[in-house]
């Protein structure tokens, strides 16, 4: 079925939000509180390991009742059962859309073009699960017969950050591979990885759905050359795989077949880790745990598709955010992370959600008459507090955030995670609550400080308060409740592009940008500039004098 084409602006739930939103405008978070002395109680959701409270919240019972309306309006229910049947809903490149699948049963059915695709999933997912054995376990080995000890993943975007991000937020659960990611196109980037590197017991890893991404294959050609400075061509079939859609590109790079991972046309770049492209996961982490994480992501996915929206995490994630940023015109979200190990969530979450719902055409092919994507932004707790807090409390943008935090510290550490948890609910707090004049006042009046001072001092030391945030903690990161974690984000992707009326599963917006950087890779290499305008052809005269 095809997705609906409702624009929100003209639901009557919209139009009611818009009424109510000049009357939720002038509450305070804090008087809520007072008022309903069941708030928290109402407004969280309590599922499996998870504790998701959101009633830190402009919203009233009337605007959650409102936004579950705008839910229903726009067939949200129908949209999802399109999400996990395997219907185009990627209309503008002509695809099913089934990360969703990946982390499936072996014993369901999801049909593309008539076909089930959980006997291929299951394939490759053996067939990972057996090289991966095989390189951790030391039976496959290098060209000189030595145990690999390093993975290099070659890729971008999608091909990447998923991996990388993973990876790091499990080093708790690492074996003994060293890790490394090649991803920049600057030379640099694999110049720095490569010089800490040995040939004969590094294992390099090319990932790229299409296998025409400049970076990817300029990356991958220089690391060939440097691997055939120590190897001979027959060793590069026991050190290099590839994971793509397109095998014959990777065959013409010179990769043997069975050294190739399959993914499909149904799985997005920045949703696939859940596929092959997990392949430096399972590496670095065991295919164990790479399991785990798709066993939590399909937790995930049942609680989204199954439950009632008012007790659906996603869901309502995904209705706050569009509250803020269709009403109040919050331009951002921040998202921090209480754990060290998340340090790449934000970055892994800015291509999610600003490369899905960064779309400004409808789904009838209308310029939008409202805002989409928010700006995703974030740092992991208790560092950002350092950098970027005072914005959020005392600047003039409104920034929801989502804080998300673990209650066990991985290493037992009770001291550090008692003091990063108390910062962690303490900003939230604070957040909420701000700090009044009164407040001010009489913490300035113990600071032997004189009345003219005090006035002086007064309005720079008050904290407004009112500022949403939603708590997000989660008893403990493990790869399952990772999964759910990742998975969750996903959906809330997906609920607001089938709100917001657009096509979250495409990204011509990157296009130009690939294409652009080829003509003008000729016009350098030619010294021909004639055909730019004065401002690039300047830029163009000093790179080619100080080149
Ligand atoms: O940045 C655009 C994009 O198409 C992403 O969607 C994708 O994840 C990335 O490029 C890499 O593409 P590929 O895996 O085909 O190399």
């Amino acid at each position: 079925m095809a997705l609906s084409t409702i624009n929100p602006t003209t639901t009557s739930a919209w139009k009611a939000l818009q009424n109510h939103f000049d009357t939720v405008n002038e509450l305070d978070i804090k008087d809520l509180f007072s008022k309903n002395k069941n708030r928290a109680d109402k407004f969280n959701v309590s599922w499996e390991d998870f504790y998701v409270d959101f009633s830190k919240n402009r919203i009233t019972e009337n605007t959650f009742k409102l936004l579950l309306d705008l839910a229903k309006e726009v067939k949200l229910k129908e949209a999802i059962t399109s999400y996990y049947s395997g219907d185009i809903i990627n209309k503008t490149e002509n695809r099913a859309v089934l990360h969703t699948a990946l982390r499936g049963k072996e014993s369901d059915t999801v049909l593309v073009d008539g076909k089930n695709v959980m006997p291929e999933i299951f394939t490759v997912k053996a067939k990972m699960e057996t090289f991966t054995n095989a390189i951790v376990k030391g039976y496959k080995k290098g060209y000189t017969d030595k145990i690999f000890t390093d993975v290099v993943n070659i890729g971008i975007g999608g091909s990447d950050l998923g991996p990388a991000m993973v990876v790091e937020s499990l080093q708790f659960y690492k074996n003994n591979l060293n890790t490394h990611f090649v991803s920049n196109i600057d030379g640099d980037h694999v110049s720095e990885v490569l010089k800490k590197l040995n040939p004969e017991t590094t294992l390099f890893v090319i990932v790229s759905k299409t296998f025409t991404t400049q970076e990817t294959l300029t990356n991958a050609t220089t690391i060939r050359k440097w691997f055939l400075k120590h190897a001979k061509q027959e060793d590069v079939a026991k050190h290099f795989v590839a994971v793509s859609t397109n095998t014959q590109k990777v065959k013409a790079f010179g990769i043997n077949e069975n050294n190739i991972f399959p993914m499909w046309n149904w799985v997005g770049g920045r949703f696939s880790l859940w596929s092959a492209v997990g392949l430096t996961i399972s590496l670095a982490v065991g295919f164990d745990n790479f399991n785990k994480l798709l066993k939590g992501a399909n937790a995930m996915d049942l609680h989204f598709k199954n439950e009632e929206f008012d007790n659906n995490i996603p869901v309502v994630l995904a209705l706050i955010s569009v509250w803020y940023n269709n009403f109040f015109g919050a331009e951002s979200e921040a998202v921090i992370a209480y754990s060290q190990y998340l340090n790449q969530f934000a970055t892994y979450l800015q291509q999610g959600v600003m490369e899905s719902n960064g779309k400004s055409i409808d789904r009838n092919g209308n310029k939008v008459n409202y805002q989409t994507g928010t700006l995703i932004w974030g740092e992991p707790g208790t560092n950002s507090q350092h950098a970027f807090f005072q914005l959020i409390h005392q600047g003039t943008k409104l920034i929801p955030a989502d804080f998300i935090g673990f209650a066990k510290s991985l290493h037992s550490n009770q001291d550090h995670q008692d003091k990063l948890i108390s910062n962690y609910i303490a900003q939230t707090e604070a957040l909420l609550n701000g700090k009044t004049e009164v407040e001010v006042l009489k913490e300035l009046k113990t600071q032997n400080l004189s009345d003219a001072e005090i006035k002086e001092l007064l309005p720079f030391k008050v904290f407004e308060g009112n500022k949403p945030t939603n708590s997000i903690f989660i008893k403990k990161l493990t790869p399952e409740s990772l999964g759910k974690l990742i998975a969750m984000y996903e959906h809330k992707i997906f609920v607001q592009g089938i709100i917001w009326n657009i096509y979250s599963y495409d990204q011509f917006g990157v296009e130009l940008g690939k294409q652009l950087a080829s003509t003008i890779l000729e016009d350098i290499q030619s010294g021909n500039f004639k055909n730019h305008d004065a401002s690039t052809r300047n830029i163009l005269e000093f790179f080619k004098k100080f080149r």
